[in-house]
């Protein structure tokens, strides 16, 4: 008998699914792994310095014939995997808007595995669709936002962009979602963002039969906030030539510098102009949590759209995005397509999330949310937003008093954008690039870098619970030493000086 039941274990694991002992068992070891991970993430190197194509090197062309064991997997991620990636979750990792990792929210992610529902429709997963509706509502009162807006969410804020300029766009031109945009009377439909805006504008207008070019950038101020006279001067001559202008897309927090447009200004602009205003908040839509910050969300209410990214600055792991519309059937109208099959499974009393997006298939994205959401509460969320200001603060101030460097923008939330500036003006961009590229190849750090009014400049982004204030000095310390190595190496091969920046300057020394 018992050998009869082991006989038919050995098929289940064979025809079936992995027996529960020995899933237990993989489960025990994974949870180690992950905690491991986690624990010692510190030791490994922050970035691969590998050419392309060294991690498909290493793995087999086809793929497996026959199963293999966990244990086989999980060596091949310790020796191939790990060591070929970028560590995001590195406190060392200070590029883009910093990271979002916690343990909570790694906590999220693995009970969303297993339940592995498919939220189409609100009778294909009740629960995923209510907690959805939920977590938007919350996160809609945490950054203070009307309940005249709700929300879905995607993936990712390119997504948002693309459904709220859809409906833009049918609004601009009714029945367009019926019978498309070509072989009618139609003129060009413009939209305009400022030079700093992210790219997901342009590529929103080509998945949409826009056209990237009737994406308008309108120039920026000094500080990096899009210039509203300019803005109304390119609405005003588009119109002159007969293009009808359908929309701008502000920024609270633009990739680069963080900046934050005067949206009360560009929403008058909108209203008199009869035009739809998109919010792109997804950086800077979580820090309006901060009470220091509230400011930021000045006038969004006169939006029609506005895209969050909490997996950029409320802690959910990658990808939660969140797309608020004011008059959320304004949405469902363009996009509500009901195929036959799934007729019996729309109920319309609850929200069918199908009906808000090109996607069918939904993943339970809004589990990971509540997990890190109930864990952190509303406190601890701002807590620890509060302690990336501080750091960015600390790190401005290293910078303002080191007559090396000089701050390029204004540090906004998370970001500080910062150049060495000590050299030749026309060695400065190539010095600054090899500066972040020097120490990204060291495994040490990682940071970005990216172009101010054509300058290439140096960018830290913090986000990581993990980073502390110990690992912002060593990251500024080592900045500081490849800036010198890099100016040493860019010196004429005849310059006799084996000088330090501190050797060369003795009351720059003294001072520092
Ligand atoms: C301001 C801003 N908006 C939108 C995006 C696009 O975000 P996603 O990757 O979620 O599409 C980015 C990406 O960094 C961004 O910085």
């Amino acid at each position: 008998m018992q050998k009869r039941q082991q006989e038919s274990r050995s098929e289940l694991s064979q025809f079936g699914d992995t027996p529960p002992e020995e899933f237990r068992k993989q489960l025990h070891e994974l949870a180690d792994w992950i905690a491991d991970f986690r624990e010692h993430i510190e030791r490994l190197r922050v970035a691969p310095n590998d050419k392309p194509g060294a991690i498909r090197e290493q793995l087999p062309k086809r793929a497996p014939e026959e199963g293999e064991p966990l244990e086989r997997i999980l060596t091949d991620v310790d020796h191939i995997i790990v060591p070929g990636m970028v560590h995001w979750s590195h406190p060392m990792f200070l590029g883009y808007f910093g990271w979002t990792s916690t343990a909570p929210g790694i906590l999220g992610e693995i009970l969303t595995a297993p339940l592995n529902v498919n939220a189409m429709t609100w009778r294909t997963c009740p629960a995923a669709t209510e907690l959805e509706t939920v977590v938007i509502d919350w996160l809609r009162q945490w950054v203070g936002l009307s309940d005249e807006f709700e929300g879905v969410i995607y993936d990712t804020a390119s997504v948002g962009i693309m459904h709220a300029l859809a409906v833009a766009r049918e609004e601009a031109a009714p029945v367009t979602r019926k019978l498309g945009l070509t072989g009618r009377d139609l003129p060009r439909f413009r939209i305009y963002t400022s030079d700093q805006a992210h790219s997901s504008a342009e590529k929103a207008a080509i998945a949409l039969g826009l056209g990237e070019e009737n994406v308008i950038r309108v120039p920026s101020d000094a500080q990096f906030r899009i210039d509203v006279a300019s803005l109304g001067q390119a609405i005003t001559k588009d119109r002159q030539k007969g293009s009808h202008p359908m929309a701008v897309v502000a920024t609270l927090g633009t990739t680069s510098t963080a900046s934050v447009d005067p949206v009360p200004e560009i929403a008058n602009i909108c209203r008199q102009e009869k035009m739809w205003l998109h919010i792109d908040a997804a950086y800077g839509g979580g820090f309006c949590m901060v009470p220091e910050y509230e400011s930021v969300r000045k006038g969004w209410e006169l939006a029609d759209s506005i895209v969050i990214n909490p997996h950029k600055s409320v802690f959910v792991p990658l990808d939660f995005s969140v797309l608020y519309v004011r008059d959320l059937v304004r949405l469902r109208r363009v996009f509500s397509l009901v195929p036959e099959y799934l007729r019996g499974d729309t109920v319309e009393a609850e929200k069918n999330y199908m009906d808000y997006g090109i996607q069918l298939g939904r993943r339970f994205r809004a589990l990971k949310a509540w997990v890190i959401w109930r864990s952190l509460g509303r406190a601890g969320v701002v807590a620890r937003l509060r302690e990336q200001i501080r750091l960015v603060n600390l790190l401005a101030d290293w910078i303002k008093k080191d007559d090396h460097f000089g701050l390029s923008a204004r540090p906004s939330m998370g970001v500080v954008c910062f150049r060495f500036i000590d050299a030749d003006d026309k060695k400065l961009d190539q010095l600054n690039t090899d500066i972040v590229e020097r120490i990204n190849a060291s495994g040490r750090a990682y940071l970005t870098h990216t172009k101010l009014r054509g300058r290439a400049v140096m960018r830290i982004g913090l986000g990581n619970v993990l980073t502390t204030e110990e690992h912002l000095r060593t990251g500024w310390k080592l900045i500081k030493e490849t800036a010198d190595a890099a100016w040493q190496k860019s010196k004429t091969p005849n310059s006799r000086a084996q000088t330090n920046f501190n050797q060369r300057n003795p009351k720059r020394a003294k001072r520092d």
